[in-house]
């Protein structure tokens, strides 16, 4: 593409949409317009684009018209309707939504794991899961160097990944629970102030939740070997942005912990934050408002031949969502693959 893609942000009030709209202003994604969409309830309304404000229009099915590329952001049911529309007007789609990820003929990609995947795009390209992308990003370079068996994880899920109003929640039933009152719920099923929720999203005839679930199936995509056996607990836990996770892996060659940190320090997207001796270790008030994926506590599962234990936190808003969104697209654009074939 010779010319400046004219850019699309649908979900533009969300937490993930502004996001998106300050790391494309950040990164200075070359861009010739940028429109904000939103439901009709924000129409009119304006958001930031850098130091510029930008009017929110409403999203309709003629919203694409001339739009080369549309990062998405505004739920399942929003991407299944308008994200055909798009492509039907030419314009490629990055989905943040779980919409499109399962679907064989779209790619779903972690620009540092999967970027050649990009080229058999039909027009929608999704965006993984924010627990799954953080995961991947650490595990892929291991994988290369020892061929991962299996992985267990537990999740420590950050509010900000259920949007604006889960936020809200969790700010109003800390000033509830300050004042002596009760705290009142709407977007969680329990109370999550002071409180950890062992469910992330619905529950599956496998008793699994479906999060965990899209931990399983999305990581076999990703990394591209069906081989990996995946297991996820997926917790919601009264953090602001940053997801936690402990992660275990079992691999075919062995792989020391001295080896992990050298092949991690190397890796793209990864920064190693491991000294337990200066009580240095990722954390969500590390992540937060940073890009990288921080990997630390790694350490040798002393019960099997060839395991490591390790605890991987990324702001789930940047990695999770907006970056890995923005990176997907500046990929498309530096392989040329900007285009509906
Ligand atoms: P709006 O603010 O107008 O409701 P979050 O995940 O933080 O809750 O944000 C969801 C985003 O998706 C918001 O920008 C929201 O817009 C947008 N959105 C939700 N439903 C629709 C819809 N039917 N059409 C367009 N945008 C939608």
């Amino acid at each position: 593409m010779k010319k400046q893609p004219v850019v699309a942000v649908v979900g533009a009030t969300g937490a993930v949409g502004r996001e998106i709209l300050d790391t494309l202003a950040r990164r200075n994604f070359p861009h010739a317009e940028i429109r904000a969409l939103a439901s009709s309830r924000s129409a009119g309304t304006s958001v930031d684009f850098g130091s510029k404000q930008l009017t929110v229009q409403e999203l309709t099915e003629d919203s694409f018209t001339g739009v080369d590329v549309a990062l998405f952001s505004a739920g399942g049911s929003t991407s299944e309707k308008f994200a055909p529309c798009a492509v039907k007007a030419g314009c490629v789609v990055v989905d943040n939504s779980s919409a499109w990820r399962m679907d064989p003929a779209v790619p779903l990609v972690v620009p540092e794991v999967n970027p050649d995947d990009l080229a058999w795009h039909k027009g929608i390209i999704a965006n993984p899961n924010c627990s799954t992308i953080q995961m991947v990003v650490a595990l892929k370079p291991l994988h290369d160097a020892g061929r991962i068996k299996r992985v267990i994880v537990s999740t420590y899920q950050a509010v900000s990944g259920t949007g604006q109003k889960a936020i809200k929640e969790l700010e109003n039933q800390v000033r509830q629970l300050f004042n002596g009152q009760e705290a009142t719920n709407e977007v969680y099923p329990h109370r999550i102030a002071f409180n950890c929720l062992p469910q992330i999203d619905v529950f599956l005839d496998n008793e699994y939740t479906k999060e965990e679930m899209k931990m399983v199936l999305e990581t076999k995509k990703i990394m591209g070997d069906d081989s990996i056996r995946v297991t996820a607990t997926t917790v919601r836990v009264p953090v602001f942005y940053g997801h936690s996770e402990s992660v275990n892996i079992e691999t075919e060659k062995k792989i020391t912990p001295k080896e992990a940190r050298a092949i991690l320090s190397q890796a793209p997207g990864v920064c190693v934050l491991d000294n337990p001796g200066e009580k240095i270790y990722p954390m969500p008030i590390v992540a937060a408002g940073e890009d990288e994926t921080f990997v630390g506590r790694i350490r040798e599962d002393e019960t099997i031949a060839n395991g490591l234990n390790m605890f991987i936190v990324a702001d789930n808003i940047r990695k999770g969502a907006a970056l890995n969104t923005v990176q997907i697209a500046e990929t498309l654009l530096e392989r040329d693959l900007l285009r509906v074939p």
